[in-house]
């Protein structure tokens, strides 16, 4: 039976989106004859009147989408339609706007590209509007439940690795001590992995709470056993033992991660003499070309997105298990939030190494 499906994608952007809508349109078209509809700016799309989105053509991902970062089809993340900020400072709850405008398109489901924020939403919206989901999974944060990895997540480790090679010259040369700043909310899986293959020496996570003297003591080591330079990795959401973390505060009120990195560097260099460089890589880890595991991992996910609608199942996430992709209840995976294990063997690996994690 020929369908009509949907494809957004939802919350920050990352390396890998298109190649998901690509392997979407091309496997949906070729194999099954069915129409693609790219919805534009996530759920915003749906509420906007007319509705935003068109129709996607097989042979505009001919070329360079595989490769490219960023998202044909834009992105938001915000505007809860359950809970949508409205220009007087009022919250109104959109989401009857957002179906409606879902109806209008006629389609048979929906491909959801997102994080386990974007999936709650949709998820929610989903059972409100009789509306058949599949979600793929999204963000350089790999802190979504049940797959082992999540698109973007590979090009942010390649893209920290690639500035750890760029910074351990530099900081050799100056007899420097470089502090990195990197992205990943309340998931240090960016920071520990990049800094364990760009040779770091310390790397500080928000899921191991971490202690100024135990860093202080590293970089004083270090250069008591003849090392002039030394690399830190921080994660923007880190938080001491006594909980304490450094948080920006945004026009028009609320607080966000970032600026731990320079907090930090002024740190280290009062405590330990050493001069002090800070580096705040930001939204270079969301964008660039994306890793070929990502190209792989995006098509593969993709593919299988559209083989559960063809089986005639919803509610369902498709995830990178055990070298392979399976589907698994959305609801599973948005309940089952994937931190670093503290215990677990990359842990074990950077311990070994005798990088300080900050807590001993
Ligand atoms: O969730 C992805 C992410 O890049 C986080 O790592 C980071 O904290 C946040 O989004 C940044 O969001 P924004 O693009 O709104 O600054």
């Amino acid at each position: 039976m020929s369908k009509r499906i949907g494809i957004l994608t939802s919350g920050g952007d990352c390396a890998g989106l298109n190649a998901v809508i690509r392997a979407v349109t091309l496997h949906a078209t070729a194999s099954f004859g069915w129409t693609v509809i790219g919805i534009e700016k996530g759920t915003a799309g749906l509420m906007a009147r007319p509705v935003q989105a068109r129709a996607l053509d097989p042979k505009q991902f001919d070329g360079l989408f595989l490769r490219r970062g960023g998202t044909i089809l834009g992105t938001t993340n915000k505007g809860d339609p359950f809970a949508f900020p409205m220009p007087d400072g009022s919250v109104l709850d959109r989401s009857e706007e957002v179906i409606e405008g879902w109806r209008t398109l006629g389609l048979d489901a929906l491909i959801g590209i997102g994080g386990d924020g974007s999936f709650a939403i949709l998820r929610r919206l989903a059972n409100q509007g009789g509306i058949e989901l599949v979600g793929v999974p999204k963000t350089i944060d790999n802190d979504i439940g049940i797959t082992e990895n999540s698109v973007g997540y590979t090009t942010a480790v390649a893209a920290v690795t690639d500035a750890l090679d760029h910074l351990q010259p530099t900081a050799a040369s100056h007899d420097r001590v470089m502090v990195l700043e990197v992205m990943g909310r309340d998931a240090g899986h960016i920071a520990l992995n990049a800094g364990i293959a760009g040779g770091a020496d310390v790397i500080l996570i928000p899921e191991i709470p971490y202690r100024l003297e135990a860093v202080a003591q590293k970089i004083l080591d270090l250069k008591r056993n003849g090392r002039n330079f030394a690399l830190i990795v921080v994660a923007e959401a880190v938080k001491m033992t006594d909980g304490a973390a450094v948080t920006r505060e945004h026009v028009g009120g609320g607080a966000t991660y970032g600026g731990v990195g320079h907090w930090l560097g002024a740190k280290v260099s009062e405590m330990t003499g050493a001069e002090t460089r800070v580096t705040v890589l930001g939204h270079i880890q969301r964008g660039g070309t994306p890793t070929p595991y990502d190209r792989f991992l995006a098509t593969s996910l993709g593919v299988a997105a559209v083989d559960v609608i063809a089986e005639g199942r919803s509610d369902r996430m498709v995830a990178w298990s055990n070298r392979r992709v399976i589907d698994v209840p959305l609801a599973d995976a948005i309940a089952h939030y994937h931190a670093v294990d503290v215990t677990g063997p990359v842990v074990h690996t950077a311990r070994a190494l005798g990088i300080c994690l900050g807590d001993i």
